[in-house]
C-alpha cells in the first residue's frame, strides 16, 4: 500500500465523476422540489446516543459498523452511519412538531459503516433521502415510494424491483415475537454470538444477520406480515391501494425485514440486480415511534434513502451515457508582457459575461497553446499579443469552424459570448 493511501472503502471522486454526480443530483433537487420535500443539512457526526437509540443497539450497524470515538472533551461521538435519526434529533430539538406537519425533508450526504468493502459496498458512501414528520396516512408512504421510483427511473434505472412489506407496531409484534422464539430457539445452538444475544432482545433481527439469515430454520421462521394486528393489516392495504392506484408495481416479500430497529408497518427496497451482490439501490419505510424514542411527542415518519454511488453503478449498467463534460468556453492566450496583463482583464470580462474562461500560464508557443485550447473543447480562443493591445483589439478565433476576427478589446465578451450561445444551439 502506498503511505499516504486513501483509507479502505472510501472513494476520490474524479471532476468526470462529479460531474455526472452534478447531473443527478440536479435531477434528485427538482424531483424532491416537485413534491415539496425541503433540504435539511444535519451535522456528519451526532452523541453516540443518537444511533444507538435511534438505530438500535441490537442491529448490526450499531454493534459492529459506527465510527465512533471520544472527542477531546470526553463525550462519545459517532460519524452517521445512515441519515434518519439525525433528522429526527433535529425535529425534536427544534420542536417542529408544533408546526405544520407532514413535515417533509430531503438531503444528500456522506454516511459512515465499518463494513467490508466490496463493489457498491463502501466505509464512506453517500446517500439521498427524504422523511416525511407527522402523518400516519398510507397514502403518504404510497406518495414516498412513488417519488423514488419515479427519480429511479427518470434517473435511467430501467431494470428496477420493488419489494414491500409491512413489520407491524410494537403491539402485533409482541405475538409473533414468542412465535419467532419458539421456532428459533431449538437452533439457538447453531446461530452466531450476535444472535444468541439478539434472540433475547430482538429475535426479528435474526432474520436480518448477514450470517444467520440463510440458515434453514431461520429461512423458514413464521413472518410478521403473516401476524399483523388489524390496525397495521388495514395499513398495509391502505399502501398497496396507493401504489396500485399511483401505477407503481410491487411485489410483497414477507422475509423484508431491514437492518433498522426503528422501523414500523411499511418497509421496502428498490434492487437493480445488474450490479452485483449489492443490489439494493434504495430501501425505507415508516418509523412511528423514532421521534418518541428520542424525546419527542408520538410522531409518525417515513422515507427512504438510496445509494449514489449504487445508483451510478446501475446507470453505467443501463447503458446511461453521462452527458457532456465540465468544458470551458473560451481560452484566452497572452502573448507578450502587455498582451499577457490584458489576457487577465479579457478573461475577468468574459468570465463577467458568464463565458466559463481559461488563462495560459505556461507562456508556451502560440501553435502549442492552440492545441490546449482544442484538447480543453473551447469554442473559442482569444488572442491578445503586444501588437493587438496597441491596436485596442483582439483576435477571437472560434475552434470549431476555425474562423478568426480582430474584435475590439471592449467588445470581446459580447462576441465570445454570443459565439458560444449559438454553438450551444446547434448542439
Ligand atoms: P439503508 O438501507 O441502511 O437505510 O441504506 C440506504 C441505502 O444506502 C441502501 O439501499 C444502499 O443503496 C445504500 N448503502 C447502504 N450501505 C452502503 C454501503 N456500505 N456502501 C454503499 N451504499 C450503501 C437507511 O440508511 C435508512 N436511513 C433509510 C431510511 C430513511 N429509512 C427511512 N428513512
Amino acid at each position: 500500500m502506498a503511505e499516504h493511501a486513501k483509507p479502505r472503502g472510501t472513494s476520490d471522486l474524479t471532476p468526470e465523476e462529479a460531474f455526472a454526480w452534478q447531473g443527478v443530483e440536479e435531477l434528485l433537487r427538482a424531483t424532491f422540489h416537485a413534491y415539496h420535500f425541503r433540504e435539511i443539512r444535519t451535522p456528519v457526526f451526532e452523541h453516540t446516543e443518537v444511533f444507538e437509540r435511534g438505530v438500535g443497539d441490537t442491529t448490526d450497524i450499531v454493534q459492529k459498523e459506527m465510527y465512533t470515538f471520544t472527542d477531546r472533551g470526553g463525550r462519545s461521538m459517532t460519524l452517521r452511519p445512515e441519515g434518519t435519526a439525525g433528522v429526527a434529533r433535529a425535529f425534536v430539538e427544534h420542536k417542529w412538531y408544533g408546526g405544520p406537519l407532514p413535515l417533509k425533508l430531503y438531503y444528500m450526504g456522506p454516511i459512515f459503516r465499518y463494513e467490508k468493502p466490496q463493489a457498491g459496498r463502501y466505509r464512506q458512501h453517500q446517500q439521498y433521502g427524504v422523511e416525511a414528520l407527522g402523518s400516519v396516512d398510507p397514502r403518504l408512504d404510497a406518495e414516498v415510494i412513488q417519488l423514488a421510483d419515479r427519480f429511479l427511473r427518470a434517473a435511467g434505472v430501467q431494470s428496477l424491483r420493488l419489494e414491500l412489506n409491512s413489520v407491524g407496531c410494537p403491539a402485533c409484534r409482541a405475538t409473533h415475537r414468542d412465535l419467532l422464539l419458539a421456532h428459533l430457539t431449538p437452533v439457538r445452538e447453531e446461530l452466531c454470538a450476535d444472535c444468541q444475544g439478539r434472540l433475547e432482545k430482538n429475535p426479528l433481527r435474526v432474520l436480518d444477520c448477514k450470517i444467520d439469515r440463510d440458515h434453514p430454520v431461520v429461512l423458514q421462521s413464521p413472518t410478521i406480515t403473516d401476524h399483523l394486528c388489524d390496525d397495521c393489516a388495514a395499513h398495509f392495504a391502505g399502501v398497496k391501494a396507493g401504489l396500485d392506484a399511483l401505477d407503481v408495481p410491487y411485489t410483497v416479500n414477507k422475509v423484508l425485514v431491514r437492518g433498522l430497529d426503528y422501523y414500523t408497518r411499511t418497509a421496502f427496497e428498490f434492487m437493480e440486480d445488474s450490479i452485483g451482490a449489492m443490489s439494493t439501490i434504495l430501501g425505507g419505510g415508516r418509523y412511528d415511534g423514532l421521534v418518541r424514542l428520542l424525546g419527542g411527542p408520538e410522531t409518525a415518519g417515513i422515507g427512504f434513502a438510496g445509494g449514489m454511488e449504487r445508483l451510478m453503478l446501475a446507470r453505467q449498467a443501463n447503458g446511461v451515457a453521462e452527458d457532456g463534460a465540465d468544458t470551458v468556453d473560451a481560452y484566452v492566450i497572452g502573448l507578450g508582457e502587455g498582451g499577457r496583463m490584458a489576457a487577465l482583464k479579457v478573461a475577468r470580462e468574459l468570465r463577467d459575461a458568464g463565458v466559463a474562461t481559461e488563462v495560459d500560464y505556461t507562456g508556451r508557443s502560440l501553435k502549442a497553446q492552440l492545441k490546449t485550447a482544442d484538447r480543453l473543447q473551447a469554442r473559442a480562443a482569444v488572442l491578445i499579443g503586444d501588437d493587438e493591445v496597441a491596436a485596442g483589439v483582439a483576435s477571437v478565433r472560434e475552434l470549431v469552424e476555425k474562423q478568426q476576427a480582430a474584435v475590439p478589446l471592449r467588445q470581446v465578451a459580447g462576441h465570445v459570448a454570443r459565439l458560444v450561445a449559438s454553438v450551444r444551439e446547434r448542439g
